[in-house]
């Protein structure tokens, strides 16, 4: 069922179904996540049955401010408070030594918890109320609202689909961000990126005057992170990522004959087929963010069976969606 979030009421019911210890769909400025109490092991339990989430793989407890760190983070390194008042509330996650009795299913038993105090308006009055409650909801887990694997959602509807009408959805609009949060690895002593998104590597170096390691420059193993895996956020259709030459050179190949492939581009192209589906890529990084998952719905909606994707640009402001976009291609 979805409700319409921007209402108190809507708000309150979500509220009492998370303290209730069941799921909802719960939107925030990046994707819309399958959210329930992060210290109610059971309902996390639900959340990665409902995704086919290997247990393993932690999931990111949602907060409605930084006061409620204490109740997960053991300590916050000068860096990490930093990062917190330069983008709380916002797209990024902070991962910090836990706690060892708050949120055991949600971390997978690690020894760190990853925390995040979303900006959109509706998840925040969530998290609000959630934290108003008797007993209070301290915390609210919420991977992507996605089966494992798959595009993430940014829309209520696409929740809907996912998971099914019983499900509970607020719905908060088309997300801004588009993409998952930023992940940064507060527990090493330095920052380390784990996960690319709209706040950059280089908005990172600015507000703590450390410039992030990349999570191959690290020694040691780190913890498993899905939107980490090689193959991730997979359309139904093949996904190839061409630079410009090589997309026209497909396209020549072609001639008229091209069917069921969708191209996503940036540079001027000429196709001589009219069964293809051309988008434009938006010249910004965080517009093409923005609508990049449900681009990639789209073109499956079509009946694509390849999309073609011309190559990001190299630079920081477009990390976030290069990895999205070579992850959806790793799975092919
Ligand atoms: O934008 C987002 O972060 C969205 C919205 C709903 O907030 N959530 C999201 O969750 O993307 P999910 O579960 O799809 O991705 C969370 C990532 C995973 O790759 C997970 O492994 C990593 O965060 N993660 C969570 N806790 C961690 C920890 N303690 N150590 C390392 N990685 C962690
Ligand atoms: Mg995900």
């Amino acid at each position: 069922m979805i409700l319409d979030g921007t209402l108190d009421t809507s708000v309150r019911t979500a509220a009492a179904a998370l303290q209730a210890g069941q799921l909802l769909g719960l939107p925030t400025e990046t994707v819309y996540g399958l959210a329930a109490d992060s210290d109610n092991d059971a309902a996390v339990t639900q959340i990665f049955a409902a995704k086919g989430r290997p247990a393993n793989h932690p999931l990111i407890v949602h907060v409605a401010g930084a006061d409620a760190i204490t109740r997960y983070a053991k300590e916050v390194p000068v860096f990490a408070q930093q990062l917190i008042d330069a983008f709380w509330p916002g797209p990024l996650t902070l991962i910090l030594p836990r706690l060892p009795q708050a949120a055991k299913a949600s971390t997978g038993g690690q020894d760190s918890v990853g925390l995040r105090c979303p900006s959109h308006p509706v998840a925040h009055a969530v998290l609000q109320a959630c934290q108003q409650l008797d007993p209070p909801v301290w915390g609210v887990s919420a991977p992507s609202a996605n089966k494992f694997g798959r595009v993430s959602p940014t829309t209520a509807r696409h929740v809907a689909d996912e998971f099914g009408d019983d499900l509970l959805v607020l719905d908060g609009g088309a997300c801004e961000v588009g993409i998952e949060s930023t992940i940064v690895d507060c527990t090493r002593g330095v920052p380390v990126l784990l996960r690319p998104g709209a706040i950059t590597r280089d908005d990172i170096a600015r507000a703590c005057g450390m410039q992030p390691l990349s999570k191959e420059e690290l020694p040691a193993h780190t913890p498993r992170a899905s939107g980490t895996l090689l193959a991730h956020y997979a359309p139904n259709a093949k996904v190839r990522l061409m630079d410009a030459k090589q997309l026209q050179s497909a396209l020549d190949i072609l001639g008229a004959d091209g069917k069921n492939i969708a191209i996503y581009h940036r540079s001027p192209l000429k196709a001589g087929s009219t069964h293809l589906l051309l988008r434009r890529m938006p010249t910004a990084p965080l517009a093409v963010a923005r609508e990049l998952f449900g681009m990639l719905r789209n073109f499956d909606d079509w009946g694509a069976k390849l999309i073609w994707i011309e190559t990001p640009p190299e630079t920081a402001d477009w990390e976030g969606v290069a990895d999205r976009l070579q992850r959806a291609a790793a799975a092919g």
